[in-house]
């Protein structure tokens, strides 16, 4: 499903060349495709927490992903963390691509461990990972672009 979200960026002058918008600048415009039971379970919170709307319930969750993000990039020298994530336990895909990253040398000798479990929606893999934050941080961001991983989590243990 294809959703819009933010209001459409207008020339001054307005739809149809009248000022109809003598407030701030609108936000830029984009378009993002969504699974339906991703934006089922959006809607869920934004109905649970009131959102005004979709866009800015988007709005929130991507000051969310900037935070963690900006924490992540601070992280120095040689850390300690578990790596949780979930897909689709029907993907032979996933698991292909997953295991690419997993196996490269680099990463190899940075998981210590790791516990593969299932629940109703699908696999989750869960890493302990002791390594250079750079590092840590390269495999989260391999593992976070694959489009076949649902979620990606990095919990600090040191
Ligand atoms: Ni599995």
């Amino acid at each position: 499903m294809d959703i819009i979200f933010s209001t459409r960026t207008r020339k001054s002058g307005g739809i149809m060349g009248k000022d109809t918008n003598n407030k701030k600048p609108s936000n830029p415009i984009i378009s993002i495709s969504i699974p339906d039971s991703l934006l089922e379970k959006l809607d869920t919170i934004i109905n649970e927490r009131g959102y005004s709307s979709r866009s800015e319930a988007i709005r929130d969750s991507i000051r969310g992903y900037i935070s963690d993000y900006n924490w992540e990039s601070n992280l120095s020298g040689n850390i300690d963390v578990i790596i949780v994530f979930t897909y689709e336990k029907t993907s032979k895909l996933a698991i292909h691509k997953i295991y690419e990253i997993l196996h490269q040398e680099k990463y190899d000798e940075m998981i210590v461990s790791n516990l593969h479990l299932h629940i109703e929606s699908g696999c989750i893999e869960v890493l302990v990972v002791k390594g250079d934050a750079k590092s840590i941080r390269a495999l989260h961001g391999s593992l976070s672009a694959l489009k076949e991983i649902n979620l990606v989590k990095v919990l600090p243990i040191s």
